[in-house]
C-alpha cells in the first residue's frame, strides 16, 4: 500500500494557496471497534451535513480512505447501499448525497499487526494502539481527513479481555461491561469537537501509576500513566512533571485542564516523540520511561519538556487546532515556545537557552540553508509527515519567543489570552495568531509576517566603532535573508536585537541593555557618553534567531566571555573565540590557540560560575557546526584542527580539568540543577584528560564506568572509552551490553554511543551493528539509534570512500519498505552535498539519485531525495 512508481508518475503537490472549506462537515460520530491484531472491524457512523459557510464547495461526500481500502459495506440512513451507489477514487470513498443532512455509516477491516508504518491502528509489543496526526485516521476508517472537521465522538472498544484488559480511548469512560467469548467492552464520549487526527485509541494489559491533579478552579482530574507492570517504577519523574506542567500552564498562561481525566500510554514502536491526543497522549516509551539506573540526565530533561510539550497541546492545538497543515507551527512553534519556557523555570534558565540554541543550529540553520529549506508556514508538500520539521518547530518557536520578547511579558500574554477567547473550538490560522498578538496590543505586526513566508536563516553584520573626542560609538547594522528554493529575492525582516556595551579597559557596563529592532536591510545606531573603548555584545539571549557577523577581535570576544552579564552572551563570545580559532586554522590562515586557552582556563577556574554552565561553556564547536562556518566542507580537515584544539586544551589544562574531575566525583545521585551541573562537567573534564593524552584517563574511565550509580556518568564514561582504543573500551562495551541488553531504550544508547564514536573506523563498526541480532529497522527508536546517530556524525558519515552515503541509502531503500515516514527522516544528511569538497558531493549525489531511480518509492522519501537533488 502507498507505494507507486516515483519517477513514472510523480505525485501532484498540495498548495497552502488552494485551500478550500471542507464541503461536508460531520458534527458528531460513532466509531464500533471489533479489536483483533489480525482483523479489525471498524464501523463508523457518521452524522454528516452539508457545509453552508462561504467558500464552501458543492459536491459529494468524499470520505478519505488508505490506498487499497475498501469498505465491507455502506449504509445511508440505515439503508444498505448496492456497490454502484458509492465509488472509489483517488483513495476516497464518494457517494452521491441529496440532502442537507444524513446518517453514513461504513464498515471496513482492517490488519493491525501487518501496519508497519506505525499510523492509523497498530500494534506494539503486544499492545494495539493509534498514531492519527497528520493523515493516519484514514487507515482506520472512511472520514474527512482534514483538520478543520471537527466532532464528537463516542467510541465503543470491544476486545479479548486476557489479551487487552485495559480498553482507552479519548475523553471519559461512559459504559463498560462483558461480552461473550471471553470479551469485554469499554465506551468512550469526548465532549470536546476535535479534528480526527486527535482520535485516540489503545487497548492491552497495561497498568497504571495513578495520581490526580486539582485544577485552579477546584476540579479534581484523575491523572494515569499507563505502561507495562514492570515499568510502572519507573514513571514517577514523568507523573512529576505533568502536575508541574498542569499548575506552570495555568500560573503562566491562565489555562485550566478541561476533562476530569487525563491519561498517558507509553508503547515502544512510535515515529516521533509523543502524539497530544486529546486526554489520551500516546508516547514513545523513550520520553516516559526514567530511573537513574537506566536514564541518563539529558533522558530526565527531554522526558519534563515532551510531557509538558503534549499537555501544553490541550490548549495550543486542541482546543484551537489548525485550519490545515500548511499551519502547522501555530500549534508546534507556540508550542515548542511554551515548553521551552517552562522548563526554563524548572532549572537553569542559561543553560536551557544554550541548548536550546544548540539545537536549533545543529538542526534547523542546515535545513534552511539547504535543499529543504521551507518557511515556518510552507506553501507545498507531497507529504505533510515531511514537514514535521526543525524548522516548523524549532524555528517556530523563535518566531513565537520574538514576539514575546518584543511585546514583552504582559503583552504576549494580552496575546495569548485574546487568541484563545477568539478561536476556542476552531481550527485556526497562523494569521490569526499574530492578527491576537496585534489587536490586543495595538501594535502593527506587517512586517513581522515575512517570518511566516520567508525561509532562510537572516544574516547581520554589525560594527561597532569608536570616536574616542566625542564619547560616541557608531553601530552599523546591516541584514541580508539568502535565497532559499523557490525564493529568490527577499525583503528584510524585523529583527530584536538585544544589544549591549561593555568598556574595555573598565570591565563595566556603559551602555545599558536595548532592544533594538531592526526593520530595514540598514541601520546606523548612535551611543553618546562612551568614554572608554567600547565592546559590542548582540543578540544577547539568542533574541533572533539569525547568524551574526561582527568586528570584533579575539581579545574582545575573550573579554566578553568572562564579563559579559548575559550567560547565554557569555556562552556565545566563547563559542565565537574557538569558531574563529578554529576557522581560521582549517583555512590555513594565522590563529592563535592561546586566547582559546586562556578563556577557557579562567571559565573552568571562575568560581562565580555553576558546574552546568562551565560543562557547556568549555566545549568546542561540533565538527558539523564548524562545517557550517565553511564555504567548503573538508570533513578531514575539520577534525584535524579540532582534534589538535582539544588535545591541547587537554594537555595545558590538564591540572585545571583534574580538579575540577575531583570537584565533581562524589555526587550521589539526585535530580537537581546542581547534581546535574556536576555530572556534566565531570564527562567534560573526563573527556580533555582523555583527549589530552592523560596516561591514567581510560582508568579513570573505566573507573566512573563501574562506580557509577547513575546512566548519566555510566555512559559518559563509555562514551569517552568508545571514542579511544585502549583496552578498557571493548570491557566496558562489553559490560554495558550484557547488563543492559533486555532493556530496549538502554541497547539504543549501546548503540549511538557507538555511532557517534571519535574513531577513525566508526563506519565499519557501524555497518557491522547493523548486522547485529538486536538491531532491526523495525522500531525507528534503534533505527535512529545507530543510522540516524551515525549520519549526524560527520567525520565517520563523510568517510571519503563513501561507504557511508552507501550504508546510509541502502538503509533508506530498506526501511522505506517498511516505514516510509521515519525512513524519509534519514534523507537530510545525504541532501547537504552540495555543501561538501567535489569528490563527496559527487558520491552523495550519486546516492541519492540511485534512491529517486528505485521503483515503488514512497512519497515520502520521493519527495525529499528528488527535492535534494534539484
Ligand atoms: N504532534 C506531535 C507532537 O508535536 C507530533 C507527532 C507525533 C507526529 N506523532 C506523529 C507527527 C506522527 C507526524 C507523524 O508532539
Ligand atoms: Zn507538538
Amino acid at each position: 500500500m502507498d507505494q507507486h512508481s516515483a519517477i513514472a508518475t510523480p505525485p501532484a503537490p498540495t498548495l497552502r494557496l488552494d485551500y478550500r472549506p471542507p464541503a461536508w462537515l460531520v458534527p458528531s460520530m460513532r466509531l464500533d471497534f471489533d479489536l483483533d491484531a489480525a482483523a479489525t472491524r471498524v464501523r463508523a457512523t457518521l452524522e454528516v451535513e452539508k457545509n453552508l459557510t462561504d467558500g464552501a464547495p458543492r459536491g459529494p461526500l468524499a470520505l478519505d480512505g488508505a490506498p487499497g481500502m475498501k469498505p465491507v459495506s455502506v449504509k445511508i440512513d440505515g439503508r444498505l447501499l448496492a456497490e454502484g451507489e458509492w465509488r472509489v477514487e483517488d483513495d476516497q470513498l464518494v457517494i452521491d448525497l441529496v440532502g442537507p443532512k444524513h446518517v453514513v455509516e461504513t464498515e471496513v477491516v482492517i490488519s493491525p499487526d501487518k501496519n508497519t508504518q506505525l499510523m492509523g491502528l497498530y500494534a506494539s509489543g503486544g499492545l494495539l494502539c493509534t498514531q492519527c496526526e497528520a493523515e493516519g485516521f484514514r487507515r482506520i476508517t472512511f472520514f474527512p481527513d482534514r483538520p478543520d472537521v471537527l466532532s464528537r465522538y463516542t467510541v465503543k472498544m470491544i476486545a479479548d479481555r486476557a489479551l487487552y484488559p485495559v480498553l482507552l480511548a479519548n475523553g471519559d469512560l461512559v459504559g463498560e461491561g462483558e461480552a461473550e467469548d471471553g470479551r469485554h467492552w469499554a465506551e468512550w464520549r469526548d465532549p470536546f469537537p476535535k479534528p480526527c487526527y486527535l482520535f485516540a485509541m489503545v487497548a492491552g494489559d497495561l497498568k497504571a501509576n495513578r495520581d490526580s491533579f486539582t485544577t485552579m478552579s477546584g476540579r479534581e482530574v484523575q491523572l494515569g500513566i499507563w505502561v507495562r507492570e514492570a515499568d510502572l517504577p519507573r514513571t514517577e519523574h514523568a507523573m512529576g512533571a505533568l502536575k508541574s506542567s498542569m499548575a506552570w500552564d495555568e500560573t503562566v498562561y491562565g489555562r485550566e485542564y478541561d476533562l476530569g481525566i487525563f491519561n498517558i500510554v507509553a508503547v515502544a514502536d512510535f515515529n516521533f516523540g509523543a502524539m497530544e491526543n486529546k486526554g489520551l497522549n500516546v508516547f514513545n516509551s523513550r520520553y516516559i520511561l526514567a530511573d537513574p539506573e537506566t536514564a541518563t540526565d539529558a533522558d530526565y530533561d527531554a522526558i519534563a519538556g515532551v510531557v509538558a510539550h503534549e499537555y501544553f497541546h490541550n490548549w495550543s492545538g486542541n482546543r484551537v487546532t489548525c485550519r490545515d497543515w500548511f499551519q502547522l507551527s501555530l500549534k508546534e512553534g507556540f508550542t515548542v515556545f511554551r515548553d521551552q519556557e517552562f522548563s526554563a523555570d524548572q532549572g537553569s534558565r542559561a543553560v536551557k537557552r544554550i541548548e536550546d540554541v544548540r539545537v536549533l543550529r545543529a538542526a534547523q540553520f542546515p535545513e534552511d540553508g539547504g535543499p529543504l529549506a521551507h518557511p515556518i508556514r510552507p506553501d507545498s508538500y507531497l507529504e505533510i509527515s515531511n514537514f514535521y520539521t526543525a524548522t516548523v518547530y524549532n524555528k517556530g518557536a523563535e518566531v513565537i519567543r520574538m514576539l514575546h520578547t518584543m511585546l514583552g511579558a504582559d503583552g504576549f500574554r494580552r496575546g495569548t489570552d485574546l487568541y484563545f477567547e477568539r478561536h476556542d473550538g476552531t481550527a485556526a490560522t497562523c494569521e490569526d495568531f499574530v492578527r491576537a498578538m496585534e489587536d490586543a496590543n495595538g501594535a502593527d505586526l506587517a512586517d513581522f509576517r515575512r517570518w511566516y513566508s520567508q525561509a532562510g536563516t537572516p544574516r547581520v553584520r554589525a560594527a561597532l566603532s569608536h570616536e574616542p573626542g566625542t564619547a560616541r560609538a557608531r553601530l552599523t547594522l546591516e541584514q541580508t535573508v539568502p535565497p532559499t528554493p523557490g525564493q529568490d529575492d527577499k525583503q528584510p525582516m524585523p529583527l530584536p536585537l538585544r544589544l549591549a556595551l561593555f568598556g574595555a579597559k573598565s570591565g563595566k557596563p556603559i551602555v545599558p541593555e536595548r532592544i533594538h529592532v531592526l526593520h530595514d536591510a540598514s541601520a546606523e545606531i548612535l551611543f553618546e557618553g562612551v568614554d572608554e573603548q567600547p565592546v559590542l555584545s548582540i543578540n544577547r539571549g539568542f533574541s533572533a534567531p539569525v547568524i551574526v557577523e561582527t568586528n570584533r577581535s579575539s581579545a574582545d570576544l575573550a573579554f566578553l566571555s568572562g564579563h559579559d552579564d548575559d550567560p547565554f552572551a557569555r556562552f556565545e563570545a566563547m563559542q565565537q573565540l574557538m569558531i574563529d580559532t578554529l576557522v581560521a586554522a582549517i583555512e590555513g590562515r594565522a590563529f592563535d590557540e592561546e586566547a582559546v586557552i586562556e578563556a577557557v582556563r579562567n571559565t573552568l577556574t571562575d568560581k562565580a560560575l555553576d558546574a552546568a554552565f562551565i560543562g557547556e561553556a568549555v566545549l568546542l564547536p561540533s565538527e558539523a557546526f564548524l562545517g557550517d562556518q565553511l564555504a567548503v566542507i573538508d570533513p578531514s580537515a575539520i577534525r584535524k584542527a579540532r582534534s589538535h584544539l582539544r588535545q591541547r586544551l587537554g594537555r595545558e589544562l590538564e591540572a585545571e580539568w583534574r580538579a575540577a574531575y575531583a570537584a565533581c566525583a562524589g555526587n550521589r545521585f539526585e535530580y537537581t540543577p546542581s547534581a546535574k551541573g556536576l555530572r556534566r562537567l565531570r564527562t567534560v573534564a573526563l573527556g580533555y584528560l582523555d583527549d589530552g593524552g592523560a596516561a591514567d584517563a581510560a582508568k579513570l574511565a573505566l573507573a566512573q564506568f563501574e562506580g557509577a550509580d547513575n546512566m548519566t556518568d555510566r555512559q559518559g564514561a563509555l562514551s569517552t572509552l568508545a571514542n579511544g582504543t585502549a583496552p578498557e573500551r571493548e570491557t566496558a562495551l562489553a559490560a554495558f551490553y550484557d547488563r543492559y541488553k533486555g532493556d530496549a531504550l538502554v541497547l539504543d544508547k549501546w548503540f549511538t554511543t557507538q555511532a557517534i564514536s571519535m574513531r577513525d573506523d566508526t563506519a565499519e563498526a557501524v555497518e557491522k551493528l547493523a548486522q547485529h541480532p538486536d538491531f532491526t529497522l523495525a522500531n525507528p527508536n534503534r533505527m535512529r539509534a545507530l543510522v540516524g546517530a551515525f549520519a549526524a556524525n560527520q567525520f565517520a558519515f563523510h568517510v571519503a570512500d563513501g561507504r557511508g552515503y552507501r550504508f546510509v541509502a541502502d538503509m533508506i531503500l530498506k526501511a522505506d519498505r517498511l516505514n516510509p515516514q521515519s525512513a524519509a527522516r534519514l534523507v537530510p544528511p545525504l541532501g547537504r552535498w552540495r555543501r561538501f569538497e567535489p569528490r563527496r558531493a559527487a558520491l552523495m549525489k550519486a546516492e541519492l539519485e540511485r534512491i529517486v531511480a528505485t521503483p515503488g518509492l514512497s512519497k515520502d522519501v520521493f519527495e525529499q531525495a528528488s527535492k535534494s537533488l534539484a
